[in-house]
């Protein structure tokens, strides 16, 4: 009977030892002499590596390994010698056979002694950019190819999934469908035209119309189209049917902001409910985000350690923080009055009316109150057509939330439902109706209160793993001049 592969993580937590293992992984370092090897493979499983040891016994050499390449046998070192084994650099990938038995050495509860050992892929050293001294994060972005292989990217990959499943299963628990909106649209739904177009016009020579603009009838879909910032106007119609869904996809900014919280391509989830006002929206918000932390503190454990021990000394401090701790509510208008009222120097002046900037938002959360702020009631002219209108008629019943170290992580509203009310925000707004007469159906026929908010993935990765920038918690971040790989 043919061995089964092992995982690292599974062999590391086995009670059952003394047996075969076949174990395969990349090299992260080796060292030893003609008598004694030590390899650390880690397969991804898990951030800690297994100890191979390949040891002689008296008077004998070390074990047989056998060197595979494209398949074919190329050498066939047995009896091997330490030369062979100079063979087994840093990323090289490895096939090892041995015994799982209790370490000998400190640092690790078991450790694999190895009977054969299979190189299923050579790395060059001279070739290979990751060896074992420190690579800053900045230069990893320009192998992001070949950043998985550190541990700090196996370890941001391995949180970002844990809070990828939590987030379907939190959903899923409280009774909400997933809906798929999709990726091409051909409307504007945060109505701030920062939107990539598709299209398979030429570019060079588009056709064009008697009065010289782009003839859009010829493009693919026969009309402008493109990638969608967000999926809430479709995900409205969901929940006027199926009550309570989400979406999570992926969504697309060609805002030009070259700043370590922005993304061109970002994923976001976005939670719409029926009946929900704006009280509950936030209540949703804060169970929502408390228990994807939550999530991550109980099965990330190892990961969080490595980063907090690695790059945020307060990091597991900050988490447990946000769980146990409510999130401070208060309105846009009460914001502003503390900010003006602060010691502190902003580069920005605030005055009613203004959008707020990161250094306010930061202020509030890190200085002020010293935990999640969510801010509510925004002035209307800074805010989506979408929103409902308050009854002062100045401000709608928005909502951002934020978090220490990152500013704005959701942001969401209750709904305008009224039709005359939401026509006449358009309007003011130039938001184009026609194009939007499908979302106009919601308030056309059997119209009711409804919330929502749209949370960046990213950000919240961000947070969880206390990385400092963006693009460094997405495989391939696209950003501004950056679409290599
Ligand atoms: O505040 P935003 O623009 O809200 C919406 O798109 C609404 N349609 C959501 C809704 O109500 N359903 O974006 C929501 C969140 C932000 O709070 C932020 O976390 C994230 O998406 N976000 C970005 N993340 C990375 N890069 C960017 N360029 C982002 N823009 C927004
Ligand atoms: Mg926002």
């Amino acid at each position: 009977m043919s061995l089964k592969r092992s995982t690292v993580k599974a062999l590391l937590a086995s009670q059952n030892l003394d047996r075969e293992v076949l174990v395969k992984g990349w090299v992260r370092s080796r060292r030893g002499n003609k008598y004694v090897q030590f390899i650390a493979v880690n397969d991804g499983s898990i951030i800690h590596n297994i100890q191979i040891v390949a040891v002689s016994e008296q008077g004998k050499e070390l074990p047989l390994i056998k060197l595979v390449w494209e398949k074919e046998i190329v050498a066939n070192t047995g009896p091997s010698s330490e030369e062979a084994f100079k063979q087994i650099t840093t990323g090289a990938c490895l096939a090892i056979r041995g015994q799982l038995v209790a370490s000998q050495g400190k640092g690790q509860a078991v450790e694999i002694q190895a009977t054969e050992i299979t190189v299923l892929g050579a790395a060059d050293p001279e070739a290979y950019p990751l060896q074992k001294k420190a690579t800053s994060l900045e230069h990893l972005r320009d192998i992001a190819h070949l950043r998985p292989r550190t541990n700090t990217f196996g370890a941001v990959l391995r949180v970002r999934h844990a809070l990828a499943f939590a987030i379907h299963d939190y959903f899923n628990r409280n009774g909400f469908f997933y809906v798929h909106t999709p990726i091409i649209t051909g409307s504007d739904a945060e109505g701030a035209g920062q939107m990539f177009r598709v299209t398979t016009l030429p570019p060079e020579h588009p056709p064009r119309t008697e009065d010289g603009s782009v003839d859009f009838t010829q493009d693919f879909f026969g009309k402008p189209t493109n990638l969608t910032v967000s999926g809430q106007l479709e995900g409205e119609l969901a929940a006027m049917a199926l009550g309570s869904i989400y979406t999570f996809g992926p969504t697309f900014r060609a805002e030009n902001s070259n700043t370590a919280r922005h993304l061109a391509e970002f994923w976001m989830i976005e939670p719409e409910v029926a009946f929900n006002e704006l009280e509950e929206n936030m209540d949703l918000a804060e169970d929502f985000l408390q228990s994807l932390v939550r999530y991550a503190l109980e099965h990330c454990a190892d990961d969080l350690q490595f980063l907090n021990d690695q790059y945020d000394k307060e990091l597991l401090t900050r988490l447990s923080f946000v769980v146990d701790n409510a999130f401070q509510r208060l309105t846009y208008t009460e914001a502003v009055e503390i900010l003006k009222s602060a010691k502190q120097r902003f580069e920005f002046p605030v005055d009613w009316g203004t959008d707020l900037q990161s250094e306010h938002e930061r202020y509030l959360v890190e200085k002020h109150f010293k935990k999640p702020v969510i801010l509510t009631n925004y002035p209307k002219e800074i805010k989506a057509f979408y929103m409902k209108l308050d009854d002062d008629g100045r401000t709608v019943r928005a909502m951002d939330v934020l978090f220490p170290g990152i500013g704005e992580i959701i942001g969401g509203s209750q709904r305008e439902e009224d039709y005359t009310k939401l026509t006449t925000r358009m309007a003011d707004m130039h938001v184009p109706a026609d194009e939007l007469d499908w979302y106009l159906d919601t308030r056309r026929f059997g119209t009711a209160p409804h919330a929502g908010f749209g949370l960046g993935f990213e950000r919240l990765v961000l947070f969880v793993t206390g990385m400092s920038n963006i693009r460094d918690v997405i495989p391939f971040p696209r950003y501004p001049k950056n679409a290599a790989f």
